[in-house]
């Protein structure tokens, strides 16, 4: 009689059986929500293409941020829509501006018990909507939009922020934001690295999240989805300019990537899976053609298997309450 030498099904013979020999886990601690904030909101406001998640007020924010403390989420990650833009996008230096502001509440919320990170970006801030300055002919300023980066990154420093976020690939900007933080004392302050963040059609929703004001694309600083090798000298030049962490962005359409970057960075590796994942999941759920539930976590947990230590996902608090019941 000939059978099998090997037989694989016996390790998935039962739910017990799985769970023992699964090689990969997701926690709530390796999960950040990303939350946004709009200056001047009485009620909290849905946005269309993003069911389930909105755009906080002060109240609701902390709410949503002790709650990720309750459910053992890992950290917050925090951006902010003003009520007035310009284009040097200076709302974002007031101390009391909404993101600063927001990241005070929700540390005075939250204490020490969840990692407050914020994003060091001028788009939300800029009323033409680009992530930096404009020259004479409209091309993005890299050097004049680091000096307002480092005045940025200060002020969230200022404001109790655990961990910066800098979103707007400039190049540089991990760099003058780590000696503007050090210079001002805030030595403990980390950088979390968008190293390798691609311009994306995925971004979609958040447009609409943030109200932003872009016309055109952001294809002159943020990488192209051809390029591969490419997001290792982002992720080394970051390393170089004292990245604490580093992230890759999208996450679903990238996982190549974040598998390269994994392998290569000595240090902690975050991916984002954006708005625009979070819609499609969410409007193929709603028609009843994926199974909600299932998709999403398989979804965060091919990110993790493919080599994220931790996801930042629009679905955080609600995964994590999955996982606590399981
Ligand atoms: C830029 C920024 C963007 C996102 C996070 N930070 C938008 C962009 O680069 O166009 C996208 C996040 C998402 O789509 O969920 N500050």
């Amino acid at each position: 009689m000939s059978f099998p030498n090997h037989r694989p099904r016996r390790l998935r013979t039962t739910p017990a059986m799985r769970r023992l020999t699964a090689e990969n886990r997701l926690a709530p601690a390796d999960l950040i929500l990303p939350a946004f904030i709009r200056e001047g909101l009485s009620e909290p406001n849905p946005i269309a293409s993003m069911p389930g998640v909105v755009q906080h007020t002060t109240e609701t924010l902390k709410r949503a941020a002790s709650e990720a403390v309750e459910l053992g989420v890992g950290g917050i990650m925090l951006f902010g829509i003003p009520a007035k833009r310009d284009a040097e996008g200076t709302a974002s230096l007031d101390p009391d501006g909404v993101l600063n502001k927001a990241i005070r509440d929700v540390r005075a919320e939250v204490g020490d018990d969840l990692v407050v990170m914020s994003d060091v970006c001028l788009d939300e801030f800029t009323d033409h909507g680009h992530c930096g300055v404009l020259d004479a002919n409209g091309y993005v300023d890299n050097d004049a939009t680091l000096d307002i980066y480092a005045r940025m990154a200060v002020a969230q420093a200022d404001a109790g922020a655990h961990v910066l976020g800098p979103s707007g690939m400039m190049d540089g900007q991990v760099g003058v934001i780590r000696q503007a933080l050090e210079d001002a004392g805030h030595v403990n302050t980390a950088v979390i690295a968008y190293a390798a963040k691609y311009a994306s059609a995925f971004y979609g929703p958040f447009r609409e999240a943030v109200d932003s004001q872009l016309k055109g694309d952001r294809r002159t600083y943020q990488m192209d989805a051809a390029n591969r090798r490419e997001a290792i000298q982002e992720v080394e030049l970051d390393l170089a300019e004292g990245a604490d962490m580093v992230m890759v962005k999208p996450a679903m359409s990238y996982l190549d990537i974040l598998r390269d970057v994994a392998e290569m960075s000595p240090v902690p590796v975050a991916a984002y899976q954006i708005s625009g994942e979070y819609a499609m999941i969410e409007a193929a759920a709603g028609n009843g053609w994926i199974d909600r539930r299932a998709a999403i976590t398989e979804s965060v947990l091919g990110i993790r298997r493919a080599g994220a230590n931790m996801v930042l996902t629009y679905w955080a608090s609600e995964l994590a309450g999955w996982l606590k019941d399981a």
